[in-house]
């Protein structure tokens, strides 16, 4: 069974490093090509670094562009290496242009496509993730599924049977593997000087949030609103797609502390010490639920709604002046039950086993 993975951003990094790492360990035979659509070090060689990463093999050097064009170079790089290498499986993870991708072009090579963190979906149209998780969706030959709701989910659009599986999800494999190395490995705390409880935590990347700049204004008020009423800063990461006049708008912000991209560690370490978590990415949701830490989600869906649920996170939309401050009071008066729906850490053995059964009857 030869695999190849085609992954281009941070989150697909963190969460096909399970995957990635047990090939290695196991000797199975893999491709990995990486479209390069994050490139900058912090978005990306400080993961293959902290993962202990092998390279990829294809590196394709796609880069930022309009959607369109990224794709059409992504693919064009993709299908020569699939003609050369000849894998009997390409698995893509979630819903980025780069995974669209290599759906596209192993589907039309004639190649199965593997879905991991299949079956999500956020009824969001308005989303670029939506349309992508879809299309995949509908091109997979198997679907590896958080929870049994996107089987649910899946089956509703007509996709159904034995190679559509309930395996948790890698992201959480990531965090229940390194959870407990980042609080003692990290050093964020010291050298930002934060103490246990003393910040809320911030990310915010989403084009819904970033691309307005006068609805990223009132959001980074509302949040500026808040940090002031609990006597708190804010940790703000940024993300590289924040542009130049939302710059501008942090720059007056007293209480936010934007810092560059940290590496997972010292994210791992930010979420567990955080007072709160304010967020709009999809895989900080899914580890505030596991790292037990109340979540304001900025945003008016969720394609994991798995963490509403517990009643530590909840959905905002509005960035009225006191949104956040009226949304971080009801979570507090909301019973929290912890759990982890994304599975017990070792989402990846179930994957290759499942593939390793699906494919080998085809002489793989
Ligand atoms: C992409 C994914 C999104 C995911 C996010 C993870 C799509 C459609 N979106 O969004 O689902 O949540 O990655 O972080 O695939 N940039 C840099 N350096 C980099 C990367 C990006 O400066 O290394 C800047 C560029 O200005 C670029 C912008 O960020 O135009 C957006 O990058 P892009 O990869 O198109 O989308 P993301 O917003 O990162
Ligand atoms: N992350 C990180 N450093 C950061 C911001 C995020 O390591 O500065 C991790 C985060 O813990 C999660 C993943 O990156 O595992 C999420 O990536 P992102 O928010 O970019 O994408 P999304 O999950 O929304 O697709």
């Amino acid at each position: 069974m030869h695999l190849a993975f085609v992954l281009g951003t941070r989150p697909e990094i963190i969460k096909l490093s399970s995957l990635i790492t047990a090939c290695v360990r196991d000797g199975l035979p893999y491709t990995l090509i990486h479209t390069n659509q994050h490139y900058a070090a912090a978005m990306d060689r400080m993961f293959f670094e902290e993962f202990g990463l092998p390279s990829a093999h294809f590196n394709l050097g796609v880069g930022s562009a309009p959607a369109g064009v990224q794709l059409g170079r992504m693919m064009l790089g993709i299908e020569p290496v699939l003609q050369e290498m000849k894998p009997d499986c390409v698995i893509v993870q979630g819903d980025t242009n780069s995974a669209l991708a290599g759906g596209l072009a192993a589907s039309k090579a004639g190649i199965p496509v593997a879905h991991v963190e299949a079956g999500l979906r956020s009824f969001d149209r308005s989303m670029p993730e939506e349309t992508n998780r879809i299309l995949l969706d509908h091109l997979a030959s198997s679907w590896f599924c958080p929870s049994p709701l996107q089987v649910e989910l899946l089956a509703r659009e007509g996709i159904r049977g034995p190679d559509v599986h309930i395996t948790g999800n890698t992201g959480n494999d990531a965090t229940l593997h390194y959870s407990q190395l980042a609080v003692e490995r990290s050093n964020i705390h010291d050298s930002l000087g934060l103490r246990h409880e003393g910040y809320l935590l911030l990310t915010c990347h989403r084009p819904s949030n970033t691309d307005d700049p006068e609805h990223f204004a009132q959001l980074m008020h509302a949040v500026q609103r808040l940090a002031e009423e609990r006597e708190l800063q804010v940790v703000f990461p940024v993300h590289p797609r924040l542009g130049q006049r939302n710059w501008e708008v942090l720059r007056n912000k007293s209480r936010i502390r934007t810092i560059d991209p940290v590496g997972y560690l010292d994210m791992l370490a930010l979420l567990q010490g955080a007072a709160l978590v304010l967020t709009d990415s999809g895989g900080m949701q899914e580890e505030a639920c596991v790292l037990r830490r109340c979540c304001l989600i900025l945003r008016p869906n969720t394609e994991r709604p798995e963490s509403l649920e517990t009643g530590g996170a909840k959905l905002v939309s509005s960035v009225a002046e006191d949104a956040l401050i009226e949304a971080a009071q009801e979570l507090e008066r909301s019973q929290v039950v912890w759990k982890n729906p994304f599975g017990d850490g070792k989402a990846y053995r179930q994957i290759l086993e499942a593939l390793h059964k699906q494919l080998s009857p085809r002489g793989c």
